[in-house]
C-alpha cells in the first residue's frame, strides 16, 4: 500500500481492490452520492466495484504521470470515507485533454466535516509542487451546490460554463499555481 499524502485527519492512499471493494461499493451504490456524478459512476455489486478499482489502478500505471484516483482514509475510524482524484479532463469522446481536474466524492456519513476541502487542498498542492502543473481545474454540475462550496473554500476562481469536457455543460473553476 502506498500513502500518497497525509493531513491532520486523513491519509490519501492507493486503492487496495481486494480489501477496499466493499467500502467503495457502499459509497458508489448510494444514489445520494452518485446523484451529480455520471451514470458510469454507479455500481451494482461488490465484484464489479472491485473490477473497477483494478482497472483504475491499471490506468494509473499506464499513464504513469502521477495522476489518478485515491482513497481518502479517515485516521480516527480507520475507514475509507471517499475518493480524491487528480487527472486529465476527458473531452466529449472520453479522450484525455491537456487540462487537469481535481475532484472529490465522499460517503454520505462523512459530509459536513470539511474532508473534501482538506483532501482537495493537499491534492492541489501535490499537483502544483510535485506534478508541476501550471493550473488545475474543477468541473461541477451547476446544481451541485455542496461541490461548488468546496471550490470556493479552496480559493478556486469561477470561470463560467463550459462544454469542453465530458460532453455536457459544466461550471468550470480554476486555480493557478502559486508564484514561486
Ligand atoms: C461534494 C461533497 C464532497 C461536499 O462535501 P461537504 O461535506 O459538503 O464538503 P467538505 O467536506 O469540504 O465539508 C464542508 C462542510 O463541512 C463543515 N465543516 C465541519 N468541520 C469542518 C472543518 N474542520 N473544516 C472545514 N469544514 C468543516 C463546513 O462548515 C461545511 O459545511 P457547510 O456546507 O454546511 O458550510 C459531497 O457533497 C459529495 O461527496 N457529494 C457527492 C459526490 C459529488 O457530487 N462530488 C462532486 C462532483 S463535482
Amino acid at each position: 500500500m502506498t500513502n500518497l499524502l497525509e493531513t491532520e485527519r486523513l491519509i490519501i492512499r492507493s486503492w487496495i481492490p481486494e480489501s477496499d471493494a466493499e467500502q467503495a461499493f457502499a459509497i458508489y451504490s448510494d444514489p445520494e452520492v452518485t446523484h451529480f456524478l455520471g451514470k458510469s459512476s454507479r455500481v451494482t455489486s461488490i465484484e464489479s466495484q472491485r473490477q473497477r478499482l483494478i482497472e483504475g489502478i491499471e490506468r494509473m500505471h499506464q499513464r504513469n504521470n502521477g495522476t489518478g484516483s485515491w482513497a481518502i482514509f479517515e485516521k480516527e475510524s480507520t475507514t475509507i470515507v471517499g475518493t480524491i482524484l487528480l487527472k486529465q479532463l476527458p473531452d466529449k469522446d472520453g479522450l484525455p485533454t491537456q487540462d487537469y481536474e481535481v475532484g472529490w466524492h465522499l460517503r454520505r456519513a462523512s459530509w459536513g466535516k470539511g474532508y473534501a476541502t482538506e483532501a482537495g487542498r493537499v491534492m492541489l498542492n501535490y499537483g502544483f509542487s510535485v506534478l508541476n502543473l501550471p493550473v488545475i481545474y474543477a468541473v461541477v454540475k451547476p446544481e451541485n451546490h455542496a461541490s461548488i462550496r468546496v471550490t470556493e473554500r479552496l480559493g478556486m476562481k469561477p470561470i463560467g460554463r463550459t462544454n469542453k469536457y465530458y460532453g455536457i455543460e459544466l461550471l468550470l473553476f480554476q486555480l493557478d499555481a502559486p508564484e514561486e
